[in-house]
């Protein structure tokens, strides 16, 4: 896959929301992670969070697929609401795709077998089929040529771009992403933001958290900062960076632009 970081944006966004969280509250004890977190994300966009460590951003994912229940509120995808358990639940699971910091990829399987094994046991497909799949969204992610590799034979950008890959397979209507770059060496973070950046010009709807701001200005439709579990402002990347409306957004924006 080619990334050019300067082509135009991809289609314009439809109004469909596939992503919707309605008054969500969480807590872990008693700490109050999430407070009232109301958040729609359209089909085709690139939503990006931001905000200071422990403000809930990685809970809120994970409250997406149901990794994390919520205490009260409601979150649908595609106008469905999140089951609470069973085949519904799978499904919904295979819906939402999830990208995190550390890879996750099944050590002891190979890179290939990383990315056919949710087609073939999830959606049900048949395993040639989930094998042309695989080696073609390889090559979308720019490994093709490590297909029988392990995990641990690859660099952390390659094992990123196999997680990418391996989300994709799964045909998600959204992917999750938390913190994709974090763990990695510095000279790996741009193919696996170029990777991230293509998708999004591509239409693909993402939740993305990440510190890295050249990707939310160039790749983002909206930029939402949270901070102690609640959302604090939401707006386009050119208004919240040039613009941040609250005291909270340019203290924290001052923080990691100056680091
Ligand atoms: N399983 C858990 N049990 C108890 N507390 C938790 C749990 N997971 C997260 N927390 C707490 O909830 C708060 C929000 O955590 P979360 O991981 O969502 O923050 P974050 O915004 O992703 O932070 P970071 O930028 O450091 O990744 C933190 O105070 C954290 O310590
Ligand atoms: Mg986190």
């Amino acid at each position: 896959m080619t990334a050019d970081p300067n082509a135009e944006p991809a289609a314009p966004v439809d109004a469909r929301p596939l992503v919707v969280l309605t008054d969500v509250n969480k807590h872990f004890g008693e700490l109050h992670v999430l407070r009232d977190i109301n958040l729609t994300v359209h089909s085709g966009e690139v939503v990006v969070v931001i905000g200071p460590s422990g403000s809930g951003k990685s809970t809120l994912c994970r409250t997406v697929n149901r990794l994390e229940p919520i205490d009260n509120g409601t979150i649908t995808i595609d106008g469905q609401p999140l089951p609470e358990e069973g085949r519904g639940l799978a499904r919904l699971r295979s819906d939402v795709g999830m990208v995190f910091q550390s890879f996750n990829l099944f050590s002891h399987k190979t890179v290939l077998e990383n990315v056919t094994l949710g087609p073939v046991k999830v959606r049900k497909v048949n395993k040639s089929e989930a094998h042309e799949t695989a080696i073609r969204l390889l090559e979308r992610v720019g490994i093709a040529d490590q297909a029988d590799k392990y995990p641990a034979q690859l660099s952390g950008g390659q094992q990123q771009r196999v997680a990418i890959a391996r989300a994709l397979a799964m045909n998600p209507k959204v992917i999750m992403f938390d913190e994709p770059t974090s763990a990695l060496d510095p000279e790996m973070v741009q193919e696996v933001l170029d990777v991230m950046t293509s998708l999004a010009r591509e239409g693909m709807t993402m939740i993305v958290v990440t510190h890295e701001m050249g990707f939310a200005r160039r790749a983002a439709d909206r930029v939402v900062f949270m901070a102690d579990g609640r959302i604090v402002e939401e707006n386009t990347p050119d208004e919240f960076f040039t613009n941040p409306a609250s005291e909270r957004a340019r203290d924290f924006l001052s923080k990691i632009l100056t680091h």
